[in-house]
């Protein structure tokens, strides 16, 4: 089980400290949540600042692009050396050709859909992408409720993949008891903000861990 905290919900006063207190406390991978303010109502940082994250962490960077171009942005924070780029399908580009482009530049290719868009459209990724990312909430903000529908998407999802080396990872609403349901669906990356951040992380991921076994 890969644990992935989202950045989304750290302080970003003290960004240094919650860093180094998310490796302690034994994240995985980092989670960071890339918002243009067109693509969803919100607005986070951009490459030059994951570039700034990934000098003060060791963890492998897990990019969630929430904008409406990806191509005009992936060789920017490729230059951050991320572990995973993902890229939204309904984002307004050829979708291909950034799976594509992220791969080509030695960074494993994530594809993303909202809940509201249908499992089917991710079978035509299937031989370009190394992770599904299911989000659970509408993207956008932190802190919004694992929305009804999500297991059974995600089992669909599971069994789309079948026996193809492809991450299944789910984003939105994730808590101690979401986590076993994702799990059990199929889900083998789990992303979670505030679930984490309140309070003590080391506990919070290893509670997320003992849910999902
Ligand atoms: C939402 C982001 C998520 C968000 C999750 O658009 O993609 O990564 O940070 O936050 P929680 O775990 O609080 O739902
Ligand atoms: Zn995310």
């Amino acid at each position: 089980m890969i644990i992935s905290p989202s950045l989304l919900s750290a302080d970003f006063g003290i960004l240094k400290e919650e860093l180094s207190e998310l490796s302690l406390a034994g994240a995985d991978w980092l989670h960071l949540d890339i918002m243009d303010g067109h693509f969803v109502p919100n607005i986070t940082f951009g490459p030059d600042q994951v570039k700034n994250i990934g000098k003060y962490t060791s963890l492998p960077l897990d990019v969630h692009l929430m904008i409406e171009k990806p191509s005009a942005y992936i060789e920017k924070f490729a230059q951050s050396n991320p572990h995973i780029i993902v890229v939204h399908h309904e984002s307004k580009d050829d979708i291909h050709q950034c799976l594509e482009m992220i791969r080509a530049l030695g960074i494993k290719a994530g594809i993303t859909i909202k809940p509201d868009t249908k499992t089917e459209v991710l079978q035509q990724y299937l031989d370009k992408t190394d992770m599904i990312l299911m989000m659970s909430v509408q993207p956008g903000f932190g802190g919004q409720s694992f929305m009804d529908g999500s297991v059974e998407r995600i089992q669909r999802v599971r069994e789309m993949i079948g026996s193809r080396n492809i991450h299944l990872q789910v984003d939105g609403g994730i808590n101690d008891k979401t986590a076993k349901l994702a799990v059990q669906a199929g889900a083998d990356v789990l992303v979670a903000g505030s679930y984490i951040f309140k309070g003590d992380k080391a506990k919070n991921i290893q509670t997320l861990r003992s849910a999902a076994l």
